[in-house]
């Protein structure tokens, strides 16, 4: 007893003695731990990604005549695209149809996707996007629109609400697969096709300010491909998250309560660059949310879905959607 005693209290005095020490040590194992960041993920391979992805387009386009459109120079090449510049200059404007869509003259287009991205107060940030999506786009031979949704009232941004509203306008336009896309996003390799997968797809998962890593496995926001065919399964999103934080968290839990499983290309196909901005005030229910949300999967979402439109308007680069959440 006496000998256990002594003991614990050379153990207490080498650590008062070597405190500063000790949590050095400690922090440096703390950012050098290899599971830190998820950074090994399960991933489609280059190879796969073309079998991987959802042939589905909107009714017009399926009506071509012309012989399909090759994807495997694109994915293969995986080319480099971002810069600075390719945000500021549109190439061939023309091409592109009001309402910011776009479909290949030259061959048909396999997959037509409806890019929705929620909005508000983000000008400089949306004018990026607009530019350097439409160049970068139409070098992958897709079928695609682009909905801005915006929220027009003052009350907390409500991402995943606006989601589901872009979700009901892009339906209107027949689109089966929908990207969902914060406006701040750039992808960086061509060969990360605007496309569906089989199964939803988590798209940025090597973005710069997480230092290209994926912070955790479950992590599925930012930019995500989903057909619509689950999206409806899983009655969309919640309409309850209002502010930052935990709305795409709560979107993978309705995919797992479903046993819809998600997927990710390889991170050399997913990186992305963040445009700085300001971390937005935190939702500080988000957390007690989530760990209710299961309760809530199939009354809260696109059956409950309740807005007003208050502008709709078609615009050279986008399709616009004005909303009071
Ligand atoms: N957003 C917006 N205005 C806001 C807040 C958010 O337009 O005031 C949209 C925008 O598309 C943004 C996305 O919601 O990229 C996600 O918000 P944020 O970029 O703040 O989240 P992060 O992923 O950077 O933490
Ligand atoms: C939040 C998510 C967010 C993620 C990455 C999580 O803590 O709940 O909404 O996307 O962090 O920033
Ligand atoms: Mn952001």
């Amino acid at each position: 007893m006496n000998f256990t005693f002594k003991l614990l209290q050379q153990f207490c005095d080498f650590v008062q003695k070597y405190c500063k020490e000790i949590g050095s040590i400690l922090l440096i194992l703390y950012c050098l731990w290899p599971t830190r960041f998820a950074s090994h993920y399960e991933c489609i391979t280059p190879d796969n990604i073309f079998d991987s992805l959802l042939q589905k387009t909107t009714k017009n386009v399926s009506m071509s005549q012309l012989d399909n459109c090759d994807y495997s120079d694109v994915i293969k090449d995986n080319t480099y695209m971002y810069k600075k510049t390719y945000q500021n200059d549109i190439f061939d404007s023309s091409e592109i149809t009001l309402g910011g869509e776009y479909h290949p003259e030259r061959c048909k287009p396999l997959f037509s996707t409806a890019i929705i991205v929620p909005y508000r107060q983000r000008e400089k940030q949306l004018q990026a996007f607009l530019i350097y999506m439409h160049n970068y786009l139409r070098k992958q031979n897709i079928n695609y629109r682009i909905f801005v949704i915006e929220q027009f009232d003052a009350k907390p941004f409500n991402r995943a609400k606006l989601f589901n509203i872009g979700s009901v306008y892009a339906t209107r336009y027949d689109y089966p697969c929908f990207i969902l896309h914060d406006v701040d996003l750039m992808p960086m390799r061509l060969g990360h096709l605007y496309a569906c997968s089989k199964q939803p797809r988590h798209m940025c998962s090597a973005l710069d300010k997480f230092r290209f890593h994926l912070p955790y496995r479950g992590l599925f926001g930012g930019a995500v491909a989903i057909e619509r065919y689950d999206y409806v399964r899983v009655n969309g999103m919640s309409n309850m998250y209002q502010g930052w934080g935990g709305e795409d968290d709560d979107f993978y839990e309705r995919l797992q309560a479903s046993k819809i499983d998600i997927c990710r290309f390889e991170p050399g196909y997913s990186e992305y660059t963040m445009l700085k901005h300001a971390q937005e005030t935190p939702n500080e229910d988000r957390l007690i949310f989530l760990r209710n949300g299961h309760l809530r999967f199939h009354t809260d979402g696109l059956n409950s879905l309740v807005f007003q439109e208050k502008e709709f308007k078609l615009h050279n680069l986008f399709t616009h959607v004005l909303v009071e959440t």
